[in-house]
């Protein structure tokens, strides 16, 4: 029995494999990454020589390589994390995101579609399909509405967003067209270890420590809901054992935090545990610059149904997490200089050669 991981070079993917893998008796972890500049095998180095771990680099969007891998290692369950993630990139270059995202997707169902419908009765039932989505699907909140629940209104707002619900869609088409096992999750904003530094926390906690400024957006009170990423693959872990075919299960940790609270936390946390040289806070270096266009201003998941049906519970709260967050970019900053200099695809030569 093999899961089919898309994306699982990237952050959040990269720490289900991790998590998945140093599980007892976990099955192995067939990962298709299309190594884009947010792929990483580095984060995967631990399982390089793990046998239960193969990697192929290839396109979620490939039909033919999906129909060889489908058939050639017979998974039970595929979990689609591969995505173009970045709101900004969206923004500036929104092609990219409607490729992977919206054609992407639709081909890995069709693929998956195919290979399901030829499965004996037995694996047939037990197949799952899960599609990991985001909470930016639901748009923006203002102050004082209630968080959003598996049954809001789809409003998205950036093309990154749109480009995610019409994935969700299509997912959800091929459930109620097809009788596809499928399985949806809406996550709130992830943070922890081994985050690309273009995304707020990590980007933040770089820049601090190479004495740059803190770019925070227009007024910085915009609020996002965090949650550890340990605990979104939790959530994952557990919605693939349990969740109810065709359903949505929202994931959030009930973290609503401010942007400019947010890097507070980290510029006295940081202030901690490797003070600047000249003794001043890093809070210095916070700058206000030109707002993201079409910026959504709050978002809030409630993730009541996934603790009341499948009795899931994020493990950290933000205290925690956050400090966790911090400590691993202060012990791995050969990750992080390989990232931004993009060192790490010689690593990936060295390492894995032409099959990666
Ligand atoms: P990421 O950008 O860090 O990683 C995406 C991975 O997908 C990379 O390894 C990349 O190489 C790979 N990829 C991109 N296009 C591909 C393609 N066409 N074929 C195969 N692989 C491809 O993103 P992330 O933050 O890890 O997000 C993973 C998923 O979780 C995404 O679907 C995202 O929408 C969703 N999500 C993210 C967050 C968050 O806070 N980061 C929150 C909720 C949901
Ligand atoms: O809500 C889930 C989403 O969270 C995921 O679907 C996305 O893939 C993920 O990237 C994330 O989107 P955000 O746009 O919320 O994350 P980002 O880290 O880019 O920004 C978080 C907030 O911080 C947002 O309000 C914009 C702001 N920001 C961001 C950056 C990069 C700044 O103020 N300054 C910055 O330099």
């Amino acid at each position: 029995m093999t899961l089919l991981v898309t994306g699982g070079a990237g952050f959040i993917g990269g720490n289900f494999v991790l998590d998945w893998l140093a599980q007892p008796g976990a099955e192995p972890v067939l990962n298709l990454d299309k190594l884009t500049y947010a792929g990483n095998l580095e984060t995967l180095a631990s399982v390089s020589q793990d046998a239960r771990h193969i990697f192929v680099q290839g396109d979620i969007a490939d039909a033919e390589l999906l129909a060889r891998l489908l058939a050639e290692h017979r998974p039970r369950a595929v979990l689609n994390f591969a995505a173009e993630s970045h709101v900004d990139r969206s923004i500036l270059g929104p092609e990219d995101f409607i490729q992977t995202n919206v054609l992407g997707t639709f081909r890995l169902l069709e693929a998956v579609r195919a290979y399901w419908g030829g499965l004996e009765p037995a694996a047939k039932e037990a197949f799952r399909f899960l599609h990991v989505s985001t909470d930016e699907v639901y748009g923006s909140l203002a102050a004082g509405d209630a968080a959003f629940t598996e049954t809001h209104r789809y409003e998205p707002n950036s093309p990154y967003s749109a480009s995610k619900a019409a994935s969700d869609h299509l997912v959800r088409a091929y459930h109620h067209t097809y009788g596809l096992p499928v399985l949806t999750t809406n996550c709130s904003n992830n943070y922890g270890p081994f985050h690309f530094p273009e995304k707020l926390i990590p980007l933040m906690i770089v820049n601090a420590l190479a004495g740059k400024p803190l770019p925070v957006y227009g007024d910085g009170m915009q609020i996002r809901d965090w949650l550890y990423v340990k605990d979104h693959c939790s959530a994952i872990r557990r919605v693939l054992e349990a969740g109810r075919l065709g359903e949505v299960y929202n994931v959030g940790g009930w973290n609503e935090k401010a942007n400019i609270e947010i890097v507070h936390t980290l510029c006295d946390l940081l202030d901690e545990l490797q003070p600047r040289a000249d003794g001043q806070s890093y809070r210095g270096q916070i700058t206000h610059v030109t707002d993201r266009p079409g910026h959504d201003r709050r978002y809030a998941i409630d993730a009541r149904k996934l603790h009341e049906e499948l009795g899931w519970r994020p493990a950290e709260t933000f205290e925690s997490g956050i400090r966790k967050t911090v400590r691993w970019y202060l012990d791995n900053p050969g990750w992080v200089s390989r990232v931004q200099s993009g060192a790490y695809r010689d690593w990936v030569q060295t390492q894995y050669g032409s099959d990666a």
